[in-house]
């Protein structure tokens, strides 16, 4: 079985924990630094195992040492910003956790593959990598299936169909300058479009504060874990489906060194290709726009 750790037991993590039970992907060890959360919400989703009928194991702890030799760990540890904290504030803290959790990855599960979820997204995921050394293939981030996601369901409503019949893709940063192919977009394997895309699309970008608003305390968490869930999937059965993930670029769509979601396919050994797709030049100067901003907000770490 292979093994599978989730740091960060909150609405995310403990939702990802679940669904990769539910898939039986592997036995699952989730951590928080919070004593008894891990080990409260593992062992309410392990008495589920004879109703859902996995086999999978699931243990919670406080202590990283667990998560020895994973084969891959999810990321999800973080703050979320509280009054009076600006967006710099948030970077730094959550930096710091980000920071202490990889030197724990590294330290236990050096040869695991990293899928980061935090938040800011693009930016942690590219911490990641420098705090591990790891080769970034073997370190990528969660929100463009989360952001494609919100896109298909809210294109179904619209045609009428099933969420699962479109296909619509997001790249970009996981923020405001997030890039929609729109071109591309196919509903029951046909390209789409009507007057509403970008009503849609709008939508879709501010798919995450619809939830806040909603929600009140705490932002989305079954998508997202959804999307991670998804990602983990990939690695493990070795799929190889071209998903859209943050990924580190090397010249690719003119871009290096700076993680950025774009089309790619995820295997056993992590990142196994990143597509190059043709782009419109409206859509390669927001990709570009997207990159600047994740290295503004690196450069804020350094
Ligand atoms: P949450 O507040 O429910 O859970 C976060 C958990 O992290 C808490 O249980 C906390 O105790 C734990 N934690 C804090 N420091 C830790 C450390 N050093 N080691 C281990 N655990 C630690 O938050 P939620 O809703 O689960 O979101 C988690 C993160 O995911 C946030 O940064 C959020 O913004 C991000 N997110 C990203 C999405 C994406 O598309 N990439 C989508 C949804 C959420
Ligand atoms: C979202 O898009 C908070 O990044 C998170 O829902």
């Amino acid at each position: 079985m292979p093994k599978l750790s989730v740091i960060g037991a909150g609405n995310v993590g403990a939702t990802c924990a679940q669904r990769l039970v539910e898939k039986d992907l592997g036995d699952v060890v989730l951590v928080d630094i919070i004593e008894g959360i891990p080990q409260g919400k593992a062992l309410d989703i392990y008495q589920s195992a004879s109703i859902e009928g996995f086999s999978s194991q699931i243990t919670g702890t406080n202590d990283f040492s667990e998560i020895k030799d994973s084969d891959v760990v999810v990321v999800t540890a973080g703050l979320a910003r509280k009054p009076g904290m600006t967006r710099e504030d948030l970077l730094r803290k959550n930096a710091a956790i980000i920071t202490a959790v990889c030197e724990n990855i590294k330290k236990y599960a050096p040869n695991s593959i990293i899928i980061m979820v935090s938040n800011p997204l693009d930016v942690m995921t590219q911490l990641a990598m420098k705090v591990t050394g790891f080769d970034p293939k073997r370190v990528v981030g969660m929100a463009g299936m989360l952001d494609s996601a919100r896109l298909s369901a809210f294109i179904a409503m619209e045609a009428g169909c099933k969420p699962s019949e479109v296909s619509a893709m997001i790249l970009g940063s996981h923020g405001d300058s997030m890039v929609t192919i729109k071109s591309q977009i196919t509903v029951k394997g046909k390209l789409w479009s009507n007057d509403k895309l970008d009503a849609l699309i709008e939508r879709a970008k501010n798919g995450g504060a619809e939830i806040v608003a909603h929600l009140k305390t705490g932002s989305a968490f079954y998508a997202p874990s959804s999307g991670a869930a998804f990602m983990v999937e990939q690695i493990i059965k070795d799929k190889k489906d071209l998903i859209p993930c943050t990924c580190y670029l090397t010249g690719q769509y003119g871009l290096s060194n700076v993680y950025i979601g774009v089309p790619c396919r995820l295997g056993e050994k992590g990142i196994a290709e990143i597509v190059e797709i043709d782009l419109n030049n409206d859509e390669l100067a927001t990709l570009q726009k997207s990159a600047n901003i994740v290295r503004q907000n690196f450069a804020l770490l350094l």
